[in-house]
């Protein structure tokens, strides 16, 4: 008797997905979808070998500060990164003299309070100091950016589909719109304010290209800046300020990995040990 039952509550269910793929297909043939310029022109970020890739990756010190310098002299002008504190930037590999000379250099002060007054003021930044904000709030960004707001960048790598790939191949693939595109779609024309790039989402950005020029930074180790190198130095250092113990994370990974396979050896031989003197059969 449960046999059958259960053959006719499966043939239910087997006619419910066939009724449902049915209208599925109906509505799909009345009403194919439209081409829109986004699906036909967006691209996937390339891919780039990062020093950080696989189980036993590390991030590369030398660029990571070249990354900083980048973040510091180019971005930093429109971009925040409020949950980094400069003293992690020992981490970089910069000793802590050098740390507070950054903070005492950085070009906006952070918020204090006049201990007089009690008023609202600003003074120098600290080593124990988050990087100021480059606005004070959202609106401000705003009425700065012509409507768009450049988010914070400190935990960008993790917020978008690809990570340190997707920010260099954003920062690498600003371009004229294919004419291809235009013919397709008349009416997608790139806005006068925004900017044509395949590898963000609607195509269109209110970002205007940030690195337009080889040498836009002068690197202190000697490296050449081209735009290439720039978009890789600057994402690399995007992600460390995502993932900061990134490295930590891979190496109890590959250790815990390590100790499980000696753990199992140890556990097999224990168990041969133990039936040893049982006969077989
Ligand atoms: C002149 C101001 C300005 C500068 C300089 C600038 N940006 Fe932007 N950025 C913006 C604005 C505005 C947006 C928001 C764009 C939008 O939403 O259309 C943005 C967005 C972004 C985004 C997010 C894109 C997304 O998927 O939402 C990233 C990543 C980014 N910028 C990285 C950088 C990096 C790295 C630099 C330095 C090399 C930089 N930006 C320099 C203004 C700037």
């Amino acid at each position: 008797m449960v046999r059958p039952i259960g053959f006719l509550v499966g043939l239910g269910f087997v006619g419910v997905v066939l009724w449902s793929f049915m209208w599925g297909l109906i509505a799909y043939v009345q009403e194919p979808p439209v081409p829109t310029a986004e699906h036909e022109f967006h691209l996937h970020p390339k891919e780039v070998a990062w020093s950080f890739d696989g189980p036993f990756g590390k991030f590369d010190r030398a660029q990571l500060q070249r990354g900083f310098q980048v973040y510091k002299e180019v971005c930093s002008a429109c971009h925040s990164l409020r949950l980094v504190a400069f003293r992690d930037l020992t981490d970089l590999g910069y000793t802590e003299p050098e740390v507070k000379a950054i903070a005492q250099q950085w070009a906006i002060e952070a918020p204090s309070i006049n201990p007089e007054s009690g008023e609202t003021a600003t003074r120098k930044p600290l080593p124990a100091d988050k990087f100021p904000l480059t606005y004070p709030n959202e609106v401000a960004a705003r009425a700065a950016q012509n409507g768009a707001l450049p988010p914070d960048l400190s935990l960008i790598t993790k917020a978008r589909h690809g990570g340190a790939d997707y920010v260099h191949s954003l920062l690498t693939g600003f371009q004229d719109q294919p004419a291809k595109l235009l013919k397709e779609f008349p009416d997608a024309k790139t806005p006068a304010s925004l900017h044509y790039n395949p590898y963000f989402a609607n195509l269109n950005i209110a970002m205007a290209p940030p690195l337009v020029a080889d040498d836009q930074v002068t690197y202190a180790d000697g490296t050449k800046a081209t735009k290439d190198q720039m978009s890789r130095d600057v994402a690399a250092f995007l992600t460390w300020t995502a993932e900061p113990k990134l490295e930590n994370r891979k190496r109890t990974g590959v250790a815990v990995i390590g100790f499980l396979l000696i753990f199992t050896v140890l556990t097999f031989f224990a168990y041969k040990n133990v039936w040893a003197d049982k006969k077989k059969g």
